[in-house]
């Protein structure tokens, strides 16, 4: 069953923008494409690295790690180019008014 989790307001996600959102135990990348918000996880699964930091580059739908440069798509977490080989987690993301929460299953 998911658990929803409140992680901000709609203008704390500015558009065209990257946050990184603790949520319980693990760090989320957040982004605004076009007025819809999209949340991956922070976890690059080519080498176990965070990678929100200064450097982190977003284009589109797409966020590159900073550390090998593998790319993912922030709709649904896929693996768009290597040196990953595995896709990154995706959570569903809902408003209830300016209210912006993360669907995440519970462990
Ligand atoms: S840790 Fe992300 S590409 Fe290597």
């Amino acid at each position: 069953m998911a658990e929803l989790i409140k992680i901000g307001i709609v203008s704390d996600f500015e558009g065209g923008t990257i946050q990184a959102v603790d949520v319980l135990d693990e760090r989320v990348l957040v982004a605004n494409i076009n007025g819809e918000i999209f949340a991956i996880s922070d976890n690059c699964p080519h080498a176990d690295l965070p990678m929100f930091e200064d450097g982190i580059l977003l284009e589109g739908c797409e966020v590159e790690c900073p550390w090998h440069g593998s790319r993912f798509n922030l709709q649904d977490g896929k693996c768009l180019q290597g040196p990953s080989t595995e896709d990154v987690d995706s959570y569903h993301v809902t408003l209830d008014g300016n209210d912006v929460y993360l669907h995440r299953e519970e462990l």
